[in-house]
Protein backbone atom coordinates (compact mmCIF):
# COMPACT_ATOMS: atom_id res chain seq x y z
CA UNK A 1 0.00 0.00 0.00
CA UNK A 2 1.63 3.51 -0.85
CA UNK A 3 2.11 5.76 2.18
CA UNK A 4 -1.17 8.28 0.62
CA UNK A 5 -3.49 5.28 0.66
CA UNK A 6 -2.12 4.30 3.96
CA UNK A 7 -2.83 7.77 5.37
CA UNK A 8 -6.72 7.97 3.52
CA UNK A 9 -7.30 4.62 5.20
CA UNK A 10 -6.23 6.12 8.32
CA UNK A 11 -8.18 9.48 8.10
CA UNK A 12 -11.14 7.56 6.74
CA UNK A 13 -10.73 4.76 9.99
CA UNK A 14 -11.03 8.17 12.42
CA UNK A 15 -13.83 9.96 10.63
CA UNK A 16 -15.91 6.54 10.82
CA UNK A 17 -15.24 6.08 14.68
CA UNK A 18 -15.37 9.74 15.38
CA UNK A 19 -18.92 9.43 14.78
CA UNK A 20 -19.44 5.59 16.55
CA UNK A 21 -17.45 6.98 19.35
CA UNK A 22 -19.35 10.33 20.28
CA UNK A 23 -22.81 8.15 19.81
CA UNK A 24 -21.80 5.82 22.13
CA UNK A 25 -18.41 6.32 24.00
CA UNK A 26 -17.99 7.99 28.05
CA UNK A 27 -16.86 11.53 26.15
CA UNK A 28 -18.51 13.80 28.13
CA UNK A 29 -16.27 16.47 30.52
CA UNK A 30 -16.44 14.99 33.94
CA UNK A 31 -14.58 17.51 35.84
CA UNK A 32 -16.53 20.58 34.65
CA UNK A 33 -19.17 22.21 32.81
CA UNK A 34 -20.17 24.66 30.72
CA UNK A 35 -21.14 27.22 33.21
CA UNK A 36 -24.27 27.77 31.74
CA UNK A 37 -26.00 26.70 34.85
CA UNK A 38 -24.29 29.56 37.20
CA UNK A 39 -26.81 31.90 35.24
CA UNK A 40 -30.16 33.22 35.58
CA UNK A 41 -32.04 35.52 33.56
CA UNK A 42 -34.21 38.27 34.91
CA UNK A 43 -37.92 37.70 35.11
CA UNK A 44 -40.35 40.08 33.10
CA UNK A 45 -43.59 40.22 34.60
CA UNK A 46 -44.59 43.08 32.24
CA UNK A 47 -43.19 41.25 28.93
CA UNK A 48 -45.66 43.59 27.15
CA UNK A 49 -45.70 41.31 23.90
CA UNK A 50 -47.54 38.22 22.22
CA UNK A 51 -45.78 35.10 22.59
CA UNK A 52 -46.56 34.61 18.92
CA UNK A 53 -45.34 37.70 18.04
CA UNK A 54 -41.14 36.74 19.08
CA UNK A 55 -39.20 36.88 16.02
CA UNK A 56 -35.76 34.54 16.19
CA UNK A 57 -34.69 35.90 13.15
CA UNK A 58 -31.24 37.60 13.06
CA UNK A 59 -28.12 37.92 10.88
CA UNK A 60 -24.47 36.17 10.89
CA UNK A 61 -21.53 37.26 8.69
CA UNK A 62 -23.91 39.85 6.84
CA UNK A 63 -26.53 37.07 5.90
CA UNK A 64 -29.79 37.11 6.98
CA UNK A 65 -30.63 33.75 8.89
CA UNK A 66 -33.93 32.29 10.83
CA UNK A 67 -32.58 31.57 14.35
CA UNK A 68 -29.51 31.91 15.87
CA UNK A 69 -28.34 28.73 16.01
CA UNK A 70 -25.86 26.54 13.22
CA UNK A 71 -25.17 23.08 12.94
CA UNK A 72 -21.27 22.58 13.89
CA UNK A 73 -18.83 21.07 11.80
CA UNK A 74 -19.23 17.12 12.03
CA UNK A 75 -18.04 15.11 8.82
CA UNK A 76 -17.53 13.86 5.77
CA UNK A 77 -14.60 12.20 3.31
CA UNK A 78 -15.74 8.80 3.46
CA UNK A 79 -18.89 7.00 2.12
CA UNK A 80 -21.13 6.86 4.91
CA UNK A 81 -20.84 10.27 5.74
CA UNK A 82 -22.52 10.94 2.30
CA UNK A 83 -25.99 9.91 3.85
CA UNK A 84 -24.85 11.77 7.07
CA UNK A 85 -24.11 15.29 5.61
CA UNK A 86 -27.54 15.11 2.97
CA UNK A 87 -29.85 14.95 6.60
CA UNK A 88 -27.74 17.96 8.42
CA UNK A 89 -27.93 19.91 5.21
CA UNK A 90 -31.90 18.93 4.55
CA UNK A 91 -32.47 20.08 8.30
CA UNK A 92 -30.56 23.54 8.08
CA UNK A 93 -32.59 24.08 5.01
CA UNK A 94 -35.44 23.35 6.33
CA UNK A 95 -34.61 25.88 9.58
CA UNK A 96 -32.66 28.42 7.07
CA UNK A 97 -29.97 28.08 9.81
CA UNK A 98 -26.10 27.70 8.88
CA UNK A 99 -24.09 24.35 8.63
CA UNK A 100 -20.33 23.67 8.87
CA UNK A 101 -18.99 20.28 6.78
CA UNK A 102 -16.21 18.60 8.72
CA UNK A 103 -12.61 18.45 7.77
CA UNK A 104 -12.01 18.62 4.47
CA UNK A 105 -8.04 17.41 4.30
CA UNK A 106 -10.11 13.98 2.74
CA UNK A 107 -11.33 16.05 0.06
CA UNK A 108 -8.18 17.65 -0.58
CA UNK A 109 -6.01 13.89 -0.25
CA UNK A 110 -8.34 11.85 -2.80
CA UNK A 111 -11.07 13.32 -5.38
CA UNK A 112 -13.58 10.18 -4.48
CA UNK A 113 -15.17 11.14 -1.44
CA UNK A 114 -15.43 14.80 -2.49
CA UNK A 115 -19.16 13.66 -3.38
CA UNK A 116 -19.97 13.38 0.76
CA UNK A 117 -19.20 17.19 0.93
CA UNK A 118 -20.60 18.35 -2.29
CA UNK A 119 -24.13 16.80 -1.20
CA UNK A 120 -24.64 19.79 1.22
CA UNK A 121 -24.95 22.35 -1.30
CA UNK A 122 -27.37 20.29 -3.19
CA UNK A 123 -29.58 19.93 -0.23
CA UNK A 124 -29.21 23.04 1.52
CA UNK A 125 -28.93 25.38 -1.38
CA UNK A 126 -29.96 28.67 0.37
CA UNK A 127 -28.17 28.58 3.92
CA UNK A 128 -24.90 29.48 4.64
CA UNK A 129 -22.48 26.56 4.21
CA UNK A 130 -18.91 26.73 5.67
CA UNK A 131 -15.53 24.36 4.72
CA UNK A 132 -13.55 23.16 7.30
CA UNK A 133 -10.24 22.61 7.41
CA UNK A 134 -7.57 21.95 10.99
CA UNK A 135 -4.98 24.03 12.34
CA UNK A 136 -1.87 21.28 11.29
CA UNK A 137 -3.06 21.55 7.17
CA UNK A 138 -2.75 25.27 8.41
CA UNK A 139 0.38 25.31 9.73
CA UNK A 140 1.74 23.43 6.42
CA UNK A 141 0.52 26.41 3.89
CA UNK A 142 -2.64 25.80 2.26
CA UNK A 143 -1.84 26.47 -1.59
CA UNK A 144 -4.28 28.37 -3.51
CA UNK A 145 -5.62 25.43 -5.78
CA UNK A 146 -6.46 23.78 -2.74
CA UNK A 147 -8.64 26.53 -1.38
CA UNK A 148 -10.40 27.15 -4.20
CA UNK A 149 -11.18 22.99 -4.08
CA UNK A 150 -12.76 23.22 -0.36
CA UNK A 151 -14.81 26.54 -1.49
CA UNK A 152 -16.13 25.27 -4.84
CA UNK A 153 -16.87 21.85 -3.63
CA UNK A 154 -19.76 23.64 -1.07
CA UNK A 155 -19.77 27.15 -2.88
CA UNK A 156 -19.11 27.91 0.33
CA UNK A 157 -19.74 31.26 1.77
CA UNK A 158 -16.77 30.76 4.53
CA UNK A 159 -13.91 28.31 5.53
CA UNK A 160 -13.73 27.56 9.10
CA UNK A 161 -10.08 26.33 10.69
CA UNK A 162 -10.37 24.58 13.68
CA UNK A 163 -7.60 24.58 16.25
CA UNK A 164 -7.64 21.07 18.59
CA UNK A 165 -3.91 20.96 20.05
CA UNK A 166 -5.56 18.54 22.90
CA UNK A 167 -7.05 16.58 20.58
CA UNK A 168 -4.19 15.93 18.42
CA UNK A 169 -2.21 15.68 21.33
CA UNK A 170 -4.01 12.35 22.78
CA UNK A 171 -4.82 11.33 18.77
CA UNK A 172 -2.51 8.05 18.48
CA UNK A 173 -1.97 9.28 14.96
CA UNK A 174 -1.74 13.05 15.66
CA UNK A 175 -0.08 15.99 14.46
CA UNK A 176 1.68 18.41 17.39
CA UNK A 177 3.40 20.81 15.37
CA UNK A 178 1.38 23.96 15.96
CA UNK A 179 4.47 26.24 14.70
CA UNK A 180 3.24 29.06 12.50
CA UNK A 181 -0.25 28.41 12.37
CA UNK A 182 -1.16 32.32 13.24
CA UNK A 183 1.26 33.27 10.30
CA UNK A 184 -0.57 30.98 8.02
CA UNK A 185 -3.49 31.99 9.04
CA UNK A 186 -2.99 35.89 8.14
CA UNK A 187 -1.67 34.94 4.70
CA UNK A 188 -4.56 33.01 4.02
CA UNK A 189 -7.18 35.69 5.33
CA UNK A 190 -5.60 38.04 3.45
CA UNK A 191 -6.16 36.52 0.11
CA UNK A 192 -9.33 34.53 0.03
CA UNK A 193 -12.14 35.93 -0.90
CA UNK A 194 -14.96 34.86 1.98
CA UNK A 195 -14.37 35.12 5.64
CA UNK A 196 -12.29 32.71 7.85
CA UNK A 197 -14.28 31.62 11.02
CA UNK A 198 -12.00 29.98 13.76
CA UNK A 199 -13.19 27.48 16.09
CA UNK A 200 -11.60 25.04 18.78
CA UNK A 201 -13.36 21.67 19.39
CA UNK A 202 -13.59 21.72 23.09
CA UNK A 203 -11.36 23.05 24.86
CA UNK A 204 -12.39 26.65 24.34
CA UNK A 205 -10.88 30.05 23.11
CA UNK A 206 -9.35 32.81 25.44
CA UNK A 207 -9.50 36.20 25.12
CA UNK A 208 -6.23 36.44 24.46
CA UNK A 209 -5.91 33.71 22.00
CA UNK A 210 -9.03 35.30 20.15
CA UNK A 211 -7.24 38.75 19.84
CA UNK A 212 -4.68 37.68 18.17
CA UNK A 213 -7.13 35.46 15.90
CA UNK A 214 -8.73 39.12 14.99
CA UNK A 215 -5.52 40.44 14.39
CA UNK A 216 -4.79 37.75 11.70
CA UNK A 217 -8.13 39.14 9.83
CA UNK A 218 -10.06 36.39 11.25
CA UNK A 219 -13.99 37.26 11.14
CA UNK A 220 -15.97 35.26 13.41
CA UNK A 221 -14.79 33.01 16.40
CA UNK A 222 -16.49 29.90 17.53
CA UNK A 223 -15.77 29.38 21.16
CA UNK A 224 -16.48 25.36 20.89
CA UNK A 225 -15.31 25.38 24.89
CA UNK A 226 -15.31 22.65 27.45
CA UNK A 227 -18.37 20.96 29.12
CA UNK A 228 -19.66 19.26 26.21
CA UNK A 229 -17.51 16.59 24.58
CA UNK A 230 -13.93 15.87 25.35
CA UNK A 231 -12.18 14.88 22.32
CA UNK A 232 -9.33 14.03 24.56
CA UNK A 233 -11.63 11.15 25.99
CA UNK A 234 -12.69 10.28 22.06
CA UNK A 235 -8.54 9.97 20.77
CA UNK A 236 -8.07 7.92 24.43
CA UNK A 237 -10.69 5.48 23.64
CA UNK A 238 -9.11 5.59 20.06
CA UNK A 239 -5.38 5.02 21.47
CA UNK A 240 -6.59 2.29 23.70
CA UNK A 241 -8.33 0.39 21.37
CA UNK A 242 -4.92 0.09 19.47
CA UNK A 243 -2.27 -0.08 21.88
CA UNK A 244 -3.77 -1.71 25.09
CA UNK A 245 -4.43 -0.21 28.64
CA UNK A 246 -0.89 1.26 28.02
CA UNK A 247 -0.91 5.41 28.55
CA UNK A 248 1.03 8.19 27.70
CA UNK A 249 0.33 10.31 30.76
CA UNK A 250 0.39 9.90 34.21
CA UNK A 251 -2.84 9.08 36.18
CA UNK A 252 -3.79 12.02 38.27
CA UNK A 253 -2.03 14.37 35.50
CA UNK A 254 -4.46 12.13 32.47
CA UNK A 255 -7.30 13.46 34.59
CA UNK A 256 -6.54 16.69 34.30
CA UNK A 257 -5.64 16.37 30.70
CA UNK A 258 -9.03 14.77 29.91
CA UNK A 259 -11.18 17.64 31.27
CA UNK A 260 -8.58 20.48 30.11
CA UNK A 261 -10.23 23.31 28.72
CA UNK A 262 -11.75 26.64 29.38
CA UNK A 263 -15.58 26.30 30.02
CA UNK A 264 -17.72 27.45 27.53
CA UNK A 265 -19.79 30.24 29.20
CA UNK A 266 -16.34 31.43 30.78
CA UNK A 267 -14.97 31.77 26.84
CA UNK A 268 -18.05 33.68 26.09
CA UNK A 269 -17.57 36.38 29.62
CA UNK A 270 -13.88 36.88 28.80
CA UNK A 271 -14.04 37.40 24.79
CA UNK A 272 -17.06 40.03 25.54
CA UNK A 273 -14.85 41.65 27.66
CA UNK A 274 -11.79 41.95 25.00
CA UNK A 275 -14.33 43.32 23.24
CA UNK A 276 -15.39 46.14 24.95
CA UNK A 277 -11.74 47.11 25.79
CA UNK A 278 -11.27 47.22 22.00
CA UNK A 279 -14.03 48.14 20.44
CA UNK A 280 -12.34 48.01 17.08
CA UNK A 281 -13.24 45.32 16.75
CA UNK A 282 -16.66 45.28 17.79
CA UNK A 283 -18.01 43.82 14.53
CA UNK A 284 -16.20 40.20 15.18
CA UNK A 285 -19.01 37.87 15.41
CA UNK A 286 -18.68 34.97 18.15
CA UNK A 287 -20.54 31.80 18.31
CA UNK A 288 -21.20 30.03 21.32
CA UNK A 289 -20.55 26.14 20.98
CA UNK A 290 -19.18 23.05 23.64
CA UNK A 291 -21.83 21.53 25.23
CA UNK A 292 -24.77 23.43 23.25
CA UNK A 293 -27.69 21.35 24.82
CA UNK A 294 -30.98 23.49 25.34
CA UNK A 295 -33.03 26.49 23.96
CA UNK A 296 -31.40 27.90 27.80
CA UNK A 297 -27.85 27.06 26.34
CA UNK A 298 -28.47 29.08 23.20
CA UNK A 299 -30.63 32.33 25.28
CA UNK A 300 -27.35 32.11 28.28
CA UNK A 301 -25.47 32.49 24.93
CA UNK A 302 -26.57 35.39 23.36
CA UNK A 303 -26.89 37.41 26.29
CA UNK A 304 -23.11 36.47 26.94
CA UNK A 305 -22.13 37.99 24.23
CA UNK A 306 -22.62 35.50 20.99
CA UNK A 307 -23.75 36.08 17.92
CA UNK A 308 -25.33 32.70 17.42
CA UNK A 309 -24.89 28.89 19.58
CA UNK A 310 -24.15 25.37 17.59
CA UNK A 311 -23.70 22.61 18.21
CA UNK A 312 -22.52 18.87 17.03
CA UNK A 313 -22.74 16.20 19.61
CA UNK A 314 -26.47 16.22 20.75
CA UNK A 315 -27.27 17.03 16.78
CA UNK A 316 -25.45 13.63 15.59
CA UNK A 317 -27.31 12.04 18.43
CA UNK A 318 -30.86 13.41 17.99
CA UNK A 319 -30.39 12.53 14.05
CA UNK A 320 -28.81 8.84 15.14
CA UNK A 321 -32.27 8.96 17.13
CA UNK A 322 -34.74 9.75 13.97
CA UNK A 323 -35.31 12.94 16.47
CA UNK A 324 -33.08 16.08 14.33
CA UNK A 325 -35.52 18.17 12.90
CA UNK A 326 -37.75 17.68 16.38
CA UNK A 327 -34.66 18.70 18.87
CA UNK A 328 -34.42 21.88 16.44
CA UNK A 329 -37.60 22.51 16.94
CA UNK A 330 -37.86 22.70 20.62
CA UNK A 331 -34.86 23.95 21.23
CA UNK A 332 -35.75 27.29 19.35
CA UNK A 333 -39.44 27.00 21.01
CA UNK A 334 -37.65 27.04 24.38
CA UNK A 335 -35.46 29.92 23.22
CA UNK A 336 -39.04 31.52 22.10
CA UNK A 337 -40.28 31.00 26.02
CA UNK A 338 -37.31 32.78 27.26
CA UNK A 339 -37.51 35.66 25.23
CA UNK A 340 -41.21 35.67 26.02
CA UNK A 341 -40.54 35.80 30.11
CA UNK A 342 -37.69 37.80 29.37
CA UNK A 343 -39.43 40.74 27.95
CA UNK A 344 -37.36 40.13 24.44
CA UNK A 345 -39.54 40.57 21.42
CA UNK A 346 -36.34 40.13 19.15
CA UNK A 347 -33.19 38.55 19.37
CA UNK A 348 -31.37 41.78 19.49
CA UNK A 349 -33.29 42.78 22.61
CA UNK A 350 -31.96 38.95 24.74
CA UNK A 351 -28.56 40.17 23.88
CA UNK A 352 -29.10 43.13 25.95
CA UNK A 353 -30.74 41.37 28.82
CA UNK A 354 -28.38 41.12 32.07
CA UNK A 355 -28.07 37.56 33.18
CA UNK A 356 -27.98 37.39 37.17
CA UNK A 357 -25.26 34.93 38.30
CA UNK A 358 -27.04 32.23 40.94
CA UNK A 359 -26.13 32.24 44.46
C1 LIG B 1 -18.64 13.31 15.15
C2 LIG B 1 -17.99 14.65 15.23
C3 LIG B 1 -17.02 14.98 14.31
C4 LIG B 1 -16.40 16.24 14.35
N1 LIG B 1 -15.50 16.59 13.38
C5 LIG B 1 -15.07 17.88 13.31
C6 LIG B 1 -14.32 18.35 12.21
O1 LIG B 1 -14.01 17.62 11.27
N2 LIG B 1 -13.93 19.66 12.21
C7 LIG B 1 -14.25 20.51 13.24
O2 LIG B 1 -13.93 21.71 13.19
N3 LIG B 1 -14.94 20.07 14.31
C8 LIG B 1 -15.35 18.81 14.36
N4 LIG B 1 -16.11 18.39 15.43
C9 LIG B 1 -16.22 19.26 16.62
C10 LIG B 1 -17.50 20.05 16.67
O3 LIG B 1 -17.65 20.88 15.56
C11 LIG B 1 -17.59 20.88 17.98
O4 LIG B 1 -16.67 21.93 17.93
C12 LIG B 1 -17.33 20.09 19.24
O5 LIG B 1 -17.82 18.78 19.15
C13 LIG B 1 -17.92 20.78 20.46
O6 LIG B 1 -19.30 20.98 20.33
P1 LIG B 1 -20.40 20.00 21.00
O7 LIG B 1 -20.12 19.95 22.45
O8 LIG B 1 -21.71 20.61 20.64
O9 LIG B 1 -20.22 18.66 20.34
C14 LIG B 1 -16.74 17.15 15.38
C15 LIG B 1 -17.75 16.80 16.31
C16 LIG B 1 -18.38 15.58 16.24
C17 LIG B 1 -19.44 15.24 17.25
Amino acid sequence: MSESNHDNNITIERKHSHVEICLHGDVAYNSKTTGFERFDFQHDALPELRFSDIDLSTSFLGKKIAAPFMISSMTGGYSEAAALNRQLAEASEHFQIPLGVGSMRQALENSSHRESFAIVRKYAPSVQIFANIGAPEIAKGLTDREINIMLELLQADGLIVHLNAAQELFQPEGNTDFRHVLHQLAAITAKIPVPVIVKEVGCGISASAALRLIEAGVKAIDVAGAGGISWQKVEEIRYTRQFGQETRFSMPALEELLNWGIPTAQCLLDIRAMKRDHPEYKEIEIIASGGIQSGADIAKSLALGAQLAASARHILKALHQGTLEKTIETWLNDLRAIMFLSGSAKIEQLRHKRLIIKQ
